[in-house]
C-alpha cells in the first residue's frame, strides 16, 4: 500500500480540561468536521471482521459527543441483539455529558422501536483510554476509537487496555490521521501572521510519526497482541461552501487543533490568523464541483483481532 505524500505530524495530547472545553462547540458543529466518513468505514469494517448481530457489548473510546455510538444505532440498531450494551466513554466528562444529553434527547423524541431501545443502552462514563478499569478482562464483543489513540499520554498503554478487555476473537478499530490540510494551512497562516504580530511563532504539535501511516499503526496494533490487522487510508475532507464561515468555527473552536495558536493570542489577533486562514485556503485548495473549497485530509483506518 503506498503512503500519501509526507506531510507535518501533529500531536494532540492535551488534558480533560482542554477537552471539556472544547466539547459544547464540538458537539454543535460535528456536521462541520471530517468524522462521519471515517466513522462509516470503521463500522463496517467491524461488522465485517465479527457481525454487530452477534454483539453483546461495544465500547465507544474517547466518544467526544458520541458521534461513533449515534452513526452506529442509526446505522444498525436493527441488527443489534436486544441484549446489547453499548458504553459511549471518554476522559472528559464534558464530552460525556454531552453524551447523556443526546441519549436524553433521543429517548425523548424518537417513537417506540429498535433505536429507541438500542438508545436506552447505552451507559456515558468518564474513563481514561489508558485504564478501562472497572471492565472486566475479555468482557467487550466491539471496540472502536475514532482519531483517539493518537493523542493519548500513552497509546501502548490504550491499546493494551483494549486488547485486554476485548473477549477472544472480539475485535478493535482505530483511526488516526495521515494527512490534514486544515493544519497545514493553519501552520502558514500563522507563520504570516506572527511577525506582524511581534510575537513569535508557536511551534505546531506533532504526532509520533508511527500515528500516520498504515504501517506504523498495523505494527503497534500486533505489538499490543492483535492478530489479523488490516489498515487502509480513507479520505476525509472538509468540504467548506462558506470558507470565512469554517475559518471562524475553526479558529474558534477550543479545539486542540487550534488553541496551540489561539490561547496565545487575544481576540482581535485571532482574526489576524482566521483572515490568512481564509487567504491561504483560497491560494492552495481545490474546489469541488459545487464550488465548495475542499481541505484535504487521510485518515489511517485499523482493526485487529484478540
Ligand atoms: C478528536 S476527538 C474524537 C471524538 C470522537 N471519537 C469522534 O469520533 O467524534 C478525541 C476525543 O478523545 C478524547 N480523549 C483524549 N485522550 C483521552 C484519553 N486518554 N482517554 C479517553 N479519552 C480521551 C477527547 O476527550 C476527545 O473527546
Amino acid at each position: 500500500m503506498s503512503s500519501p505524500s509526507a506531510t507535518k505530524h501533529i500531536n494532540f495530547k492535551v488534558g480533560a480540561n482542554d477537552w471539556n472545553k472544547a466539547s459544547a462547540n464540538y458537539a454543535a458543529n460535528v456536521s462541520k468536521t471530517p468524522m462521519s466518513i471515517p466513522i462509516t468505514r470503521l463500522i463496517e469494517m467491524l461488522d465485517s471482521h465479527s457481525s454487530l448481530s452477534s454483539a453483546t457489548s461495544i465500547l465507544d473510546i474517547g466518544c467526544g459527543p458520541g458521534s461513533v455510538t449515534s452513526q452506529l444505532i442509526s446505522s444498525h440498531h436493527a441488527t443489534l441483539p436486544t441484549t446489547t450494551q453499548l458504553l459511549a466513554t471518554d476522559f472528559s466528562s464534558g464530552m460525556v455529558g454531552v453524551v447523556f444529553q443526546v441519549r436524553a434527547s433521543k429517548l425523548n423524541e424518537l417513537q417506540q422501536g429498535t433505536e429507541k431501545d438500542t438508545w436506552a443502552r447505552v451507559t456515558p462514563l468518564v474513563m481514561d483510554a489508558m485504564n478501562l478499569a472497572p471492565l472486566l478482562d475479555h468482557s467487550i464483543s466491539h471496540i472502536i476509537a475514532n482519531f483517539v489513540f493518537f493523542m493519548v499520554e500513552d497509546p501502548v498503554k490504550a491499546l493494551k487496555e483494549t486488547h485486554r478487555v476485548l473477549r477472544p476473537n472480539g475485535v478493535g478499530a482505530c483511526s488516526s490521521w495521515s494527512r490534514m490540510q486544515w493544519m497545514e494551512s493553519l501552520a502558514i497562516a500563522a507563520s504570516r501572521t506572527f511577525p506582524s504580530l511581534n510575537k513569535p511563532t508557536p511551534e505546531m504539535p506533532t504526532v509520533t510519526a508511527s500515528w500516520t501511516s498504515c504501517e506504523g499503526v498495523s505494527e503497534q496494533l500486533k505489538a499490543a497482541g492483535f492478530t489479523e490487522t488490516h489498515t487502509e487510508y480513507v479520505e476525509a475532507p472538509i468540504v467548506m461552501p462558506d470558507v470565512e464561515q469554517f475559518a471562524h468555527f475553526f479558529l474558534t473552536s477550543g479545539n486542540p487543533a487550534v488553541t496551540w495558536i489561539t490561547d496565545v493570542l487575544d481576540e482581535q489577533e485571532v482574526k489576524e490568523v482566521e483572515k490568512q486562514f481564509v487567504q491561504v485556503v483560497k491560494e492552495n485548495c481545490e474546489k469541488n464541483d459545487d464550488g465548495a473549497y475542499v481541505l484535504a485530509g487521510t485518515a489511517v483506518i485499523a482493526i485487529g483481532r484478540k
